[in-house]
């Protein structure tokens, strides 16, 4: 749906070169929930405005459905911008007109028939919960609602693409989980592919399907939601999921255990992630039964990466009779992924 090649952003501010994209390469398949995560600065925003050509890009390429936009110009670019829709962190209402008026301003642009508009407006409306508020004033409103508003009018021209930039930043976390159902709802309803730019993880964790990690103007990791967050590669990505998924040894596990295990050749301690299923603990028990081991359960938690469950424990495993090796075996071949924390023995 999306194709970006090999873009670069360069900004001039008082003679300093900042690089803002750094050869970008993605693909946003459709009707996916994608999600662009980073620190500031890292160039989230400017990413997503090279989308709807609200920035020029330097260098590269940009195809939407095929088409590329980096290519077009004046009307033809109008037109295909009319298929993406943008949301943003503080609404970009216009105080001074209605909700409805909001809602039909885009299609006014458009040309659309009055009558038209009038009807696409309570459309819309109905469609975000908001039938009720046509008449009243930006002001007189909820972040929520205010947050509702731009969707619907971001929804006015049936575009294809929706960008978020920090759609739910403003909000406390209540109301962030209604508008996260509502655009998961919009992406299903609607088969809207979604673009949405982040720095709350719960968000990405509870509905992106994929995610690319920003770091510096470069895309230092990207792919399914699972596969980034249960296998981060680079310290950029990690920091980032370190806050909502249990990916380090819990500190207390750290210091005792790991300290008492180093003293002994016949045990590790070890994370056993299970994704896709939550059976931690009768894996554990049946592995103890067909082998000479002890389980020491030190910690564990089940999450979810949107749909898929993800769990996570960590287990001192000691072989009375050696035979660590064939246990952690066990495991692997029940398709548990182990990673071994101290180094005795480190065949897994
Ligand atoms: N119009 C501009 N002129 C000059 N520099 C800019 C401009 N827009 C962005 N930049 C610079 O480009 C870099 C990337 O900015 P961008 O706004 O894309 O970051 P971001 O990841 O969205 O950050 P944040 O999380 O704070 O919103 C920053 O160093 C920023 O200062
Ligand atoms: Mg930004």
């Amino acid at each position: 749906m999306i194709e970006i090649k090999n873009l670069t952003k360069v900004f001039t501010s008082n003679g300093n070169k900042i690089v803002a994209l750094d050869d970008v390469s993605l693909t946003i398949k459709k009707g996916e929930i994608y999600g662009i995560i980073g620190l500031s600065g890292a160039g989230k925003s400017t990413l997503i405005r090279c989308i709807n050509m609200l920035e020029k890009p330097d260098q590269g390429q940009i195809f939407i459905g095929g088409k590329e936009i980096t290519a077009l110009s004046g009307r033809q670019l109008r037109k295909e911008r009319s298929k993406i829709g943008m949301i943003f962190q503080h609404f970009n209402l216009l105080s001074s007109r209605t909700v409805a008026g909001n809602v039909a301003f885009p299609l006014e642009i458009a040309g659309t028939p009055k009558a038209q508009i009038k009807e696409r407006v309570n459309e819309l409306l109905y469609l975000v919960g908001l039938a009720d508020k046509a008449n009243m004033y930006p002001a007189q409103l909820s972040g929520g609602q205010k947050q509702r508003v731009g969707i619907a009018r971001a929804l006015a021209n049936n575009p294809e693409v929706l960008l978020c930039d920090e759609a739910t930043s403003a909000l406390d976390p209540q109301t962030t989980k209604s508008i996260l159902a509502l655009l998961q709802d919009i992406n299903k309803r609607l088969g809207l592919t979604i673009v949405l730019i982040t720095h709350e993880m719960e968000v990405v964790k509870e509905i992106c399907d994929s995610v690319a990690v920003i770091d510096n103007g470069k895309i230092v990791e990207n792919g399914p939601l699972v596969n980034v967050f249960a296998h981060p590669r680079t310290e950029a990505a990690r920091r980032f999921i370190k806050g909502v998924i249990q990916i380090d040894l819990p500190e207390e596990v750290k210091e005792y255990h790991l300290r008492q295990v180093d003293d002994s050749k016949s045990a590790v301690i070890a994370r056993l992630s299970f994704i896709g299923t939550s059976a931690g603990e009768p894996v554990v028990s049946s592995l103890v039964r067909h082998f000479d081991v002890d389980a020491n359960i030190l910690a564990g938690n089940i999450d979810h990466l949107k749909d898929v469950p993800f769990g996570t424990l960590v287990v001192e495993l000691r072989a009375k009779n050696g035979g660590l090796d064939k246990a952690l075996k066990y495991l692997a071949e029940r398709g548990i992924e182990i990673e071994v924390f101290n180094d005795e023995p480190t065949s897994a």
